[in-house]
């Protein structure tokens, strides 16, 4: 937090790219960098990548952030988001670009998302609940955005060994 790559928009990533030696390296070190920090994604500008290329991939049962649900690794190129369900509900993000801290964000709790696959084919799908806020999370830093921006009660901000101790499960 702070370095100005995540305050920036990103680009569109060029689709010629895709399937280059570049590409597939830049895709294997966020996809390292999300595994050796424990995180569940990670978007490119958090490596100082300022294109539109976010990895998520949850392993399922529980975590830092309760009980979550599955989702294989995948690759979300140029994505967009579209609001299906405008009614919220708030979970507690934490953030690899924010470390030690975690907060309570509400977000719509039913989306699509449109984006571009590893092989270049326009791809769609529904994200509900929990992995609806991660993908809002990861999207948000293609834009400039981190979840602090979304926390709108600040006495909703944790340290991880508060949030442990009073939060987790609380919500
Ligand atoms: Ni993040």
């Amino acid at each position: 937090m702070g370095h100005p790559t995540l305050r920036q928009t990103a680009a569109p990533y060029p689709l010629e790219m895709l399937g280059s030696a570049e590409f597939n390296e830049l895709v294997t070190d966020m996809r390292e960098t999300m595994h050796t920090a424990g995180g569940i994604g990670l978007a490119a500008p958090q490596i100082d990548v300022p294109f539109q290329i976010a990895v998520i991939e949850l392993d399922g049962g529980p975590s830092r952030y309760g009980k979550i649900p599955s989702q294989p690794f995948g690759v979300y190129i140029n994505p967009r988001i579209t609001v299906l369900d405008p009614e919220t509900a708030g979970y507690w993000e934490g953030c690899l670009s924010v470390p030690g801290i975690m907060g309570f964000v509400e977000r719509p709790q039913r989306i699509q998302v449109n984006y571009v696959n590893v092989k270049g084919e326009e791809t769609e799908l529904v994200a509900e609940g929990f992995l609806a806020t991660v993908f809002q999370h990861e999207f948000d830093h293609l834009f400039g955005h981190l979840f602090v921006d979304r926390v709108t009660d600040t006495a909703q901000l944790s340290f991880d060994t508060e949030y442990h101790a009073f939060h987790e499960d609380r919500d």
